[in-house]
C-alpha cells in the first residue's frame, strides 16, 4: 500500500467532514475507520477527467490539482470512451468514481455486519470494494465489473492495498453464483430493473440495494 503523508491525512480529515454534512451525522465508526485506512487516491488512475467538458486532468502534471479531486467529495470520471484516446469535444465518461457521501449513504444502507457476504456489481476503480473488504475481511466481498481493463486494474489495487476482495470479469446482470449465496448484494452502476440472478444469488432475508435510472 502507498504510504499516506501528511497532506493526504489532512485531506482525508477534510473529506470526512464534507461526508458527514452531506450524511447530516457523523459516519458510523467502522466506516470512518475504512475512509482512513483505504485512501480512495490510492484507487483512481494517473489521469481522471473533471468538470462538464471533461477536462484532463494528470497527477504527474497537476498532483495538487488531481488530489484536490481525489479528496473533494464529488463523483471523478476515471475512464473516457471505453478506454480509447479521444480528444477534447469526443469525450464520454464509461466510468467514474462516486461521490464519497454517496458511497457511504449506499454503504450505511447496506447495513453489513459481521461474518455477512456481499456481491457488489460495478467495480469500477476497487474502492467500495475496497472498504467493503476493509470492515467485512478476507473472502467476504465479490465483485464484478464488465470491463476487462478496469477489472484488472481495480483488482491489482486491492491486491496493492493488502485487501482481499475477489474481482470477477463478466456481465454483472448474472451475478457470481460461484460465491453465493450473499447476504448483501449492491449495484454501483444503475438499471432499470433488478435482474433475477441477484436475487437467486441473495439467501432469504439479505438485501439488494440497486440506484434506479436509466441504466
Ligand atoms: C459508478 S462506476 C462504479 C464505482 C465503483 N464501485 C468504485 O468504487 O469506483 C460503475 C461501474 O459499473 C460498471 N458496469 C456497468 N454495467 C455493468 C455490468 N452489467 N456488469 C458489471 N459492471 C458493470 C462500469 O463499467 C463501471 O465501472
Amino acid at each position: 500500500m502507498e504510504q499516506i503523508g501528511a497532506d493526504e491525512r489532512a485531506a482525508v480529515c477534510g473529506l470526512l467532514g464534507s461526508v458527514d454534512e452531506s450524511l447530516g451525522a457523523p459516519m458510523a465508526p467502522v466506516w470512518e475507520a475504512a475512509l482512513r485506512a483505504v485512501p480512495r487516491h490510492a484507487f483512481l488512475p494517473a489521469t481522471v477527467w473533471v468538470g462538464e467538458d471533461l477536462v484532463e486532468c494528470s497527477r504527474e502534471a497537476a498532483p495538487e490539482q488531481w488530489s484536490r479531486h481525489a479528496y473533494a467529495d464529488t463523483a471523478v470520471v476515471t475512464q473516457v470512451n471505453d478506454g480509447a484516446a479521444a480528444g477534447p469535444g469526443e469525450r464520454w465518461a464509461s466510468c467514474s468514481a462516486s461521490a464519497p457521501s454517496i458511497v457511504f449513504r449506499m454503504l450505511d444502507m447496506l447495513d453489513v455486519g459481521a461474518g455477512h457476504r456481499v456481491l457488489e456489481i460495478g467495480t469500477g476503480t476497487g474502492w467500495n470494494a475496497g472498504l467493503l473488504a476493509h470492515r467485512l475481511g478476507p473472502g467476504r466481498v465479490v465483485t464484478v465489473e464488465v470491463d476487462e481493463g478496469l477489472a484488472a486494474q481495480a483488482a491489482g489495487r486491492l491486491e496493492g492495498a493488502g485487501l482481499d476482495a475477489r474481482v470477477i470479469h463478466g456481465d454483472g446482470s448474472l451475478g457470481h453464483e460461484a460465491g453465493g449465496p450473499y447476504d448483501r448484494v449492491v449495484a454501483t452502476c444503475s438499471v432499470r430493473a433488478v435482474p433475477p440472478a441477484w436475487i437467486a444469488q441473495t439467501r432469504p432475508g439479505g438485501v439488494v440495494l440497486v440506484p434506479c435510472g436509466l441504466g
